[in-house]
């Protein structure tokens, strides 16, 4: 039997196609769920942008005001990719009108917002879902299993790092994630990403001390409507000031006694897009990052033949979570569309069989709390407890 979900999509930049793309593809790699999802309406204010999208995947009309999206009986689930600071207003409008939600992270401007977002849907008993997209690397999801069996005995400490330099430029565009009145920085950006990782590979983190520095305080002012944080300016173009932080790092210590770092910076040399973690335990180790996505490392303590003891690599395959989905073939290896086509089918599996999904505004609400530790520490200095 097929099920038909409307859908809305409102904000048609970078993550608003990906997530058309994303519901395109569920017939296709999850054939067998009979799942059917129904585009109904893309919205952005800058209307080629929106009437781009409705030819280019499909729509049956666009919009350029989102609260007509909300309005539109036929929408049952809307994915909110539009700028952070629209995340809380458009969750609760859409809270209220009884419409499920996967909201791109962080899911409010600041830790408040995310904790107001998370109310919302649950006042108004709505699934809701987070585009924490790294969760779902096959070979990720298979080492959670393999964390939650006890393989690697009792955790001992956890490194998590996101470091991506799409901000490294100095003549980047100043666009709305270098303005604090937008949100957070790295913080609610990448940081969010790490923080949902940390919480998904070693639990929850109870303690924490962090820094966070500005590293480029000017960019060119950009054009409204035109172009996406990849592009930029003349280096004789006006400037405005950047408010919110390039770089953040923290220790931070977890409910289950392993002791961590955590660090991410949107301007660092070197790195393209590390998204990645060490996780240490008594019987053993994993590390992975999203560079190297469809290999995981994995050691297992071996005191019978220490000549062996070391690292071996596994190559994503069918045995791995979701792989088989997409290639029946060992390391024939996703990419990150795969990652957000996996979220939108369990973000729509959730609705079908009416039960909430992991990682939801609960999750994200989690990683809230982490950073409102994390500001609280740059004003005192001092390590801050995570306030549940
Ligand atoms: N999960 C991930 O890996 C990932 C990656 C990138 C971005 N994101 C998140 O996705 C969201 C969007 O980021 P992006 O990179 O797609 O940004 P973007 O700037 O490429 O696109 C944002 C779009 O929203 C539109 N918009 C602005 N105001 C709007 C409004 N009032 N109503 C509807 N649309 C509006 C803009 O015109 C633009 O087309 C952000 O929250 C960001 O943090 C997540």
């Amino acid at each position: 039997m097929t099920r038909t979900v409307g859908i809305g999509v409102i904000g048609m930049g970078w993550m608003g196609e990906a997530h058309s793309r994303a519901y395109r593809a569920i017939p296709d790699r999850f054939a067998d769920a009979g799942i059917r999802p129904r585009l109904v309406v893309c919205a952005d204010p800058v209307e080629l942008r929106a009437q781009n999208a409705q030819q280019r995947f499909g729509f049956e009309r666009y919009v350029t005001d989102w609260r007509a999206v909300i309005d539109d009986p036929a929408v049952e689930a809307v994915s909110v990719t539009a700028p952070n600071g629209m995340h809380l207003e458009i969750n609760r409008a859409a809270a209220a009108a009884g419409k499920h939600i996967l909201c791109e992270k962080p899911v409010g401007r600041f830790p408040e917002e995310t904790l107001l977002s998370a109310q919302a849907a649950q006042e108004a008993g709505v699934l809701t879902f987070v585009g924490f997209n790294y969760r779902w690397a096959p070979v990720l999801q298979y080492a959670r299993q393999l964390i939650q069996a006890g393989e690697l005995g009792r955790l001992t400490h956890y490194r998590g790092r996101f470091l991506n330099g799409y901000a490294g430029n100095p003549n980047g565009f100043l666009s709305w994630r270098f303005e604090e009145a937008q949100g957070l920085g790295t913080l609610g950006d990448l940081m969010s990403h790490a923080i949902d990782m940390a919480h998904m590979i070693a639990g929850p983190i109870t303690s924490l001390t962090s820094d966070r520095e500005i590293f480029i305080r000017e960019r060119p002012i950009p054009q409204p409507g035109v172009g996406t944080h990849y592009d930029v300016g003349r280096a004789d173009s006006p400037r405005g000031p950047v408010t919110n932080e390039d770089y953040v790092s923290a220790l931070v210590r977890f409910a289950n006694g392993a002791r961590g770092q955590l660090e991410s910076c949107r301007i660092i040399n070197g790195s393209k897009c590390d998204m990645s973690f060490e996780v240490h335990g008594v019987n053993g180790a994993i590390k992975w990052s999203f560079e190297r996505m469809n290999e995981l490392q994995l050691q297992r303590r071996n005191d019978a033949n220490p000549a062996e003891d070391g690292y071996l690599t596994l190559q994503s395959g069918p045995a791995h979570p979701y792989h088989g989905h997409f290639n029946p073939a060992w390391a024939a290896g996703l990419g990150y569309d795969d990652l957000k086509t996996i979220e939108s089918y369990t973000f729509l599996s959730s609705i079908v069989a009416g039960q909430q999904g992991e990682p939801g505004f609960a999750e994200a609400a989690a990683v809230a709390r982490v950073q409102q530790a994390m500001l609280r520490s740059w004003e005192s200095g001092h390590w801050e407890t995570v306030q549940f």
